[in-house]
């Protein structure tokens, strides 16, 4: 049996797509288990660029099937753009894709509320992709599932006692426009007709798949500090994408998890607001902004770059359960002289002895450095360890050290082969 999760260790961006490519090769299926539209996982492949928002990066190899868990939140317009883009560069979907009847669809209204939402003061840095909006609407027992799809009576009750409530708070508190009832019941019905063939009982289908002895990997989207109860609250996403989510995102049992693999960026960056202790501002920032070019998949927004931080890797592998990692982006670091490391913080000049739970904790927290000599050279065409420069090969083991986990993958260039396994 092998069901492994594949979590986002720091902020999110840290790789996911190219090490979910390499590994899918491995795995009978990949499922997405949480988040929505506001993912962007790259895989590069040959001259190749594919960036995944909704369907799991594993679609890139043939034999792979992939679904879609229930944790995940659709955006049915941003899935089937999706599916043409990949149709259209030969990739076939038809029977590999599946989608969790209980997945929650993004309508409309949730877009308009997340915009509504990021010009007012309690701003966030979204993706504006009406993740939030959804995620209240699904908790709040309001949501609008995918398997409403299929009966035009209940999707038409479902939209309209929505839209007289949604119609009421856009009007009469945001002086927004009323939206047309029918308008998005037609629009909706329309995306039946392309989305009905994918939508199936994805804990039943998963749980018959490991019965039969095939291996899945699950693949989350953002990363660990952006978990809503475990990250930076309320500078988060309104998901879990720590290796507990994959569970409650698609029916497989804590039981059947054999193995956890933590994506871990060699530098640390984050899109948005909220604290970032290790954060470089100015032109260090920007120098290595350039070098990673670390510009958002999904919103082209520039990302905010700084040090790693083996102290925040050290909390991240404690919630998920990471014990192995795989290393990514260590060619960008290949410019400079002294690479910097957190490996704790200081609060008003004390060291502290746990990671700050709270927000203003983490605001407050300075990042205690040590410091090792930087390599120089270009390694981006490494193929084994031993290829390595030594001051590369001893920053790998100073972080992993630090954290705590093992690295069983490192990542020296976007491409497939630009990969070295341990
Ligand atoms: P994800 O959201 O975690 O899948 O990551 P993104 O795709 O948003 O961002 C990672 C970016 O880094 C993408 O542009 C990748 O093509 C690129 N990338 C991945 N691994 C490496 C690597 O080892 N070195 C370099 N230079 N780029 C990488
Ligand atoms: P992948 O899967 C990096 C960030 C946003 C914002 C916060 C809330 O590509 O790693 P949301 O739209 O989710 O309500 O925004 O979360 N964010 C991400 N940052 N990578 C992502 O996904 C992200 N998805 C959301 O920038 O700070
Ligand atoms: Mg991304």
């Amino acid at each position: 049996m092998n069901v492994t999760i594949l979590v986002g260790s720091q902020w999110g961006d840290e790789g996911k797509g190219k090490i979910v490519d390499i590994l899918s090769d491995r795995y009978d299926i990949v499922a997405r288990y949480q988040g929505g539209a506001n993912a962007g996982h790259t895989v590069i492949i040959g001259d190749k660029k594919f960036i995944l928002h909704l369907i799991p990066s594993g679609i890139l190899r043939e034999n792979i099937i992939c679904v879609i868990g229930n944790g995940v939140v659709i955006d049915p317009k941003a899935l089937l753009d999706e599916i043409k883009i990949l149709e259209d560069s030969g990739i076939n979907i038809k029977g590999r894709l599946l989608i969790s009847q209980n997945a929650h669809l993004i309508m409309p209204y949730h877009k308009i509320l997340d915009s509504i939402s990021e010009s007012g003061s309690s701003k966030i840095g979204t993706t504006g992709r009406g993740i939030g909006p959804c995620y209240i609407d699904k908790f709040a027992r309001k949501g609008i599932k995918i398997v409403d799809l299929l009966d035009k009576n209940i999707l038409e009750e479902k939209i309209k006692c929505n839209l007289e409530e949604k119609n009421n708070i856009l009007s009469k508190i945001y002086n927004h426009d009323e939206l047309n009832v029918q308008e998005i019941i037609d629009e909706y019905l329309e995306f039946d007709k392309s989305i009905d063939q994918y939508i199936i009982d994805v804990p039943s289908y998963l749980n018959q798949a490991i019965s039969d002895e095939k291996s899945i990997l699950l693949e989350g989207a953002q990363g660990t500090m952006l978990d809503i109860d475990h990250g930076t609250y309320p500078f988060v996403t309104s998901s879990h994408p720590t290796s507990g989510g994959a569970c409650t995102g698609t029916g497989i049992p804590p039981t059947k998890i054999t193995s956890i693999i933590g994506i871990v960026k060699a530098y640390t960056t984050r899109v948005g607001l909220g604290p970032f202790p290790t954060e470089l501002l100015g032109n260090e920032g920007e120098k290595l902004r350039e070098e990673g070019a670390e510009y958002g998949a999904t919103t082209g927004r520039p990302r905010r770059c700084g040090w790693f931080d083996a102290y925040l890797l050290n909390y991240s592998r404690q919630i998920n359960g990471i014990e192995r990692a795989a290393i990514t982006k260590l060619d960008v670091l290949s410019y400079l002289d002294e690479i910097k490391i957190c490996v704790g913080y200081e609060i008003n000049g004390k060291k502290i002895k746990t990671f700050p739970s709270d927000l203003n904790q983490m605001f407050k927290a300075k990042p205690i450095y040590e410091a090792v000599p930087g390599w120089k050279e270009d390694i981006s065409q490494a193929k084994y360890f031993d290829d390595l420069p030594n001051a590369a090969q001893d920053y790998l083991s100073f972080i992993s050290q630090k954290s705590g986990f093992e690295i069983s993958m490192i990542s020296v260039g976007p491409r497939r082969d630009q990969t070295i396994e341990l």
